[in-house]
């Protein structure tokens, strides 16, 4: 969908069906269906909340798929005064964002085209035209982003490798000067002692790698900050397969990785005068004769040693290598995105994300980064007594907790990953709940693509 902005429109030819929106102080939505073949949307607007209004850019294509409209037309400018906690340019970026967020749908696999329709052009009228430019820009950056994310994370496992990952990190990166890719391959993570991604990795015919981009958008010598990321491109759960139908949907335990990567490319490409690095540990989680064991003692890259107690506990191992060699850049702080544990899932259900950090400062950051983008998080304890529930018994840890496993899954897993991280500042979102939609988010069926819209606030604020 291309999205225009205008002073007047008066319509042209080309335009198709025409779907036009007007703001309404009614109850409901009214859809009219005109003699000429075009349609007017009523949009109802009268309670917004902070929650409520990106879904209005939601429902509007909603419609505009429905009515198989292929022009969309929305005179912008009452919109957006109805978002309660907004400046008009904020209100606007928002509305830019999730107009692409509810347009996109994973169909490059359907061979019939009118399945799912496509909106081909929005045109947004406004009196406000210059104001509104940067917002604009923003706005399409972010939905853009996203929407690649969720494709990434969308893709199913036999064509998302690892290696398929990275190759596509090398073609997107933005090719400048003050940016940098580097693809640690299997026998570089050999070298360097990323012991812990080879062992998730080991199982597979396809080999994991750590993907690492770096940009220097400040002074040199500044602290970056450095984003990690979960992407395991299927997590079977190893030789402890995963049962039933809990494998459903594995392949897009890389969501952590897309969200990195993506929020990366956007601080590029918005020159935010930070520096910052995002490190992707890359590998598939299978189950073969080459498989990491129960029982295997892992020494990690920080010299840590881990034994594996159960291979579906295999995010939080690569992430320790992933956290480890973040510690190279003396790290302002070290942020990491991971679809890491069901039990973030049953503890705040599909709305919101789980959220650690290592200060109250940065807690409130990540915090209003996830309100303001409405990528919301939760902040849970990352408290020191945890510490010794992740303790190993005959090494220095345990992937799970050796007794009492399950209690307090999602805290425990953070547990085990701050304490890679310190002494840096450390945050953490478990992106678990959030990994696919709902039907209250009015997004295609699939990925959701977050915490990318939120570590995007984040990096820019
Ligand atoms: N990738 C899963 C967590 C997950 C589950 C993400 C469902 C999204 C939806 C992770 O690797 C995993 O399997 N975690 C285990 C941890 C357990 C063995 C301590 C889990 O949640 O069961
Ligand atoms: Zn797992
Ligand atoms: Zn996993």
């Amino acid at each position: 969908m291309k999205i225009q902005m205008t002073e007047f429109y008066t319509g042209k030819k080309g335009d198709g069906k025409t779907l036009t929106v007007l703001v309404s102080g009614m109850d409901a939505d009214k859809l009219i269906e005109q003699p000429d073949g075009n349609a007017t949307l009523q949009l109802a607007v009268k309670e917004v909340t902070h929650k409520s209004y990106p879904l209005l850019a939601r429902i509007i294509i909603r419609y505009a798929k429905q009515t198989k409209a292929q022009t969309l037309i929305i005179p912008v400018d009452e919109l957006i005064t109805r978002a309660p906690d907004y400046g008009t340019e904020k209100a606007f970026e928002v509305l830019v964002t999730n107009l692409l967020l509810a347009e996109y749908a994973y169909d490059v696999h359907i061979t019939d085209k009118k399945r799912n329709h496509h909106v081909a052009n929005c045109i947004i009228t406004t009196d406000r035209l210059k104001m509104l430019q940067t917002a604009l820009k923003k706005g399409l950056q972010k939905g853009m982003l996203t929407n690649e994310a969720r494709e990434l994370i969308n893709t199913p496992a036999c064509d998302m490798t690892p290696l398929f990952f990275a190759n596509y990190v090398k073609k997107m990166v933005p090719k400048q000067a003050n940016v940098s890719v580097k693809v640690f391959a299997k026998k570089d993570l050999q070298k360097m002692g990323a012991n812990a991604i080879l062992a998730v990795g080991a199982g597979s015919p396809s080999e994991p790698c750590m993907v690492v981009v770096e940009y220097k958008g400040a002074k040199p010598k500044d602290e970056p900050i450095v984003l990690v990321g979960k992407g395991i491109t299927f997590d079977t759960g190893g030789v402890n397969v995963k049962p039933g139908d809990s494998m459903h949907q594995m392949h897009m335990d890389m969501t952590g990785a897309a969200s990195v990567l993506q929020s990366f490319i956007y601080a590029v490409n918005q020159k935010v005068q930070k520096n910052i690095v995002a490190i992707m540990c890359v590998a598939e989680n299978s189950v073969s004769g080459t498989s990491y064991r129960v029982n295997d003692i892992i020494k990690t890259l920080s010299g840590k040693t881990v034994e594996v107690l159960n291979t579906d506990a295999e995010g939080r191992l690569v992430l320790a290598d992933g956290i480890a060699y973040a510690d190279k850049y003396k790290p302002a702080v070290i942020l990491t995105a991971a679809t890491l544990t069901g039990a973030a899932i049953v503890a705040l259900g599909q709305r919101l994300n789980a959220m650690f950090a290592s200060d109250d400062g940065l807690a409130k950051d990540l915090y209003n980064a996830g309100w303001l983008s409405h990528d919301y998080c939760w902040h849970m304890p990352l408290w020191s007594e945890f510490e010794k529930d992740m303790q190993g018994t005959v090494s220095d840890l345990a992937n799970i907790p050796p007794r009492n496993s399950r209690a307090g899954g999602t805290i425990t897993a953070a547990s085990f990953l701050h304490q890679f991280a310190k002494p840096h500042r450390f945050g953490h979102i478990d992106c678990a709940p959030r990994m696919t939609a709902i039907e209250e988010d009015k997004l295609a069926f699939g990925a959701t693509g977050s915490p990318t819209l939120m570590f995007m606030e984040y990096l820019e604020s």
